[in-house]
Order: structure tokens, then sequence, then C-alpha cells
């Protein structure tokens, strides 16, 4: 009880280990899963774990902060790191999407047909919403990968004076970009079935597998709003700050 509160007051920070931030808050797991090898050093302060493993651990102590508290992220206590270290979390996030994520949540829809049957009206729902969500997710992740950070790479080789010749994004706008990018609503769609599945379906509120299904889109749609965030209100302003620069 008194560790709790130890906790509650003073944060997450630094000198805490990994095995002392999930004991407070166990699902904050996720964010460590992006890293490889976190579960070696389970014991030691996060300052004291190789940066090799983390990047960079101010980094991690904000991102940890907002997922345990949510309400309070906010997106601009972001600003100050470097844009590599930005884009280093943007890519772990998107390889962690893709290759533990989805499969998760399609296995527990897997679960759930074997129990139910294709025939139930939870599974239609479920199998016409997530191949087609997927594929948007896939779809949104390639973009930002092939056009929005190879961008801002090359305005910050330019910055530096590292890239003489006349850059290939020369028509890349960042405008056009956040169009785009808020018309994607990954996270508001992702929420919406949440919350059809659950209208539509009380009957299944203490069916385990339900449960689990409902815990993993809502720790998922969390999770694509604080990177869908971090994208528009970070990485986009660091990348106008550059742009003015070149
Ligand atoms: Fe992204
Ligand atoms: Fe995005």
């Amino acid at each position: 009880m008194l560790r709790a509160f130890y906790f509650h007051v003073l944060m997450i920070s630094k000198k805490q280990s990994i095995a002392e931030i999930l004991s407070y808050n166990p699902s904050l797991q996720p964010v460590f899963d992006r890293y490889d090898s976190w579960k070696a050093h389970l014991a030691m302060p996060l300052h004291g774990i190789a940066p090799d493993i983390f990047t960079d651990h101010d980094f991690l102590v904000e991102i940890l902060r907002a997922f345990d508290k949510p309400r309070r992220f906010c997106p601009t206590r972001f600003l100050r790191f470097p844009v590599h270290i930005v884009l280093d979390y943007l890519y772990r996030t998107h390889r962690y999407y893709a290759q533990k994520r989805m499969p998760e949540i399609e296995q527990t829809i897997g679960q759930l047909a074997h129990a139910y049957g294709d025939d139930h009206p939870l599974l239609r729902l479920l199998q016409s919403f997530f191949p087609g969500y997927r594929q948007h997710l896939e779809a949104h992740m390639a973009l930002e990968e092939d056009t929005l950070f190879p961008y801002i790479l090359d305005l910050t080789e330019r910055v530096s004076g590292k890239q003489a010749e006349k850059s290939i994004f020369s028509h890349y706008s960042l405008d056009e970009f956040l169009i785009s990018h808020e018309e994607d609503e990954l996270d508001e769609q992702l929420c919406a079935m949440h919350d059809l599945i659950r209208q539509r379906h009380p009957e299944l509120k203490r069916v385990f597998l339900f449960q689990v299904l409902s815990t993993q889109l809502k720790a998922f749609g969390k999770d694509l709003f604080i990177h869908e965030q971090i994208e528009d209100h970070v990485l986009v302003a660091q990348a106008r700050r550059l742009e003015r620069r070149v």
C-alpha cells in the first residue's frame, strides 16, 4: 500500500527498475515490448541500463508517464527530444503494431471463432472489420516510412550540411500529410468498433475471451492515440523547424 502511494506521488523516474514500474502498473509492459532484451534488465534502475537497449532513458520515462496517465499526456513535452530519438520510437512502434499488437488481437479473434463458430454475429462483425483495418494500418505506416520519415531524415541531413545535392523531397508537403493523417482516424475507428461490439453483445461481457479482446482493443486504441499525437504535434513541429533552417 505504502509502495503504491510512493509511486503515485513521485511518478515514474529513471531511478526505478522495470520490475518496480511494472509492479506499480503492469499495463505499461507494451511500452517495454518495443525494445529488445528488456527482460534481461528487470532489477536494474532505468538509468543504469545500457543506452543501446532503450535509446534514450529520458524519452522512455516520458513515454511511460504518457501511457501511465493518458489524460495528462501532453505531446509538446516531447519537443525537447532530438528528431532521431522521436523517429526511433515511431519506427519501433510500427514494428510492434505489425509484429505483436495486431497478431495478438487476431489470435484472440481466432480463439473466439473456435469457441463460438464463424457464424456467431460477433465473429461476423469482427471478421468484416479486422482484415480491412489491418490493411489500412499497414498502408498508413508504410506511407509514413516511405515519405514523412525519410523526408525528415533528409531535412536533418541538409541542416547539418551532410547532404548538398537537391533534395528528392522538394515537393513534399507537411500540410498535406497532416490532412490525410487526420482522415485516417486509426484510433477512432478502433474505439468505435470496441464500443459497437460492447453495445451489440452485452451478453458476452463476462466471457473471458471477450474481456481479453476488449482489453486488447482499448489498449491498442490508447497506444495509437499517443502515437498519432506524437506524429502530428512533435514530429511535424520538429520538421517545420527544420524546414525553416534549410
Ligand atoms: Fe505512425
Ligand atoms: Fe500515423
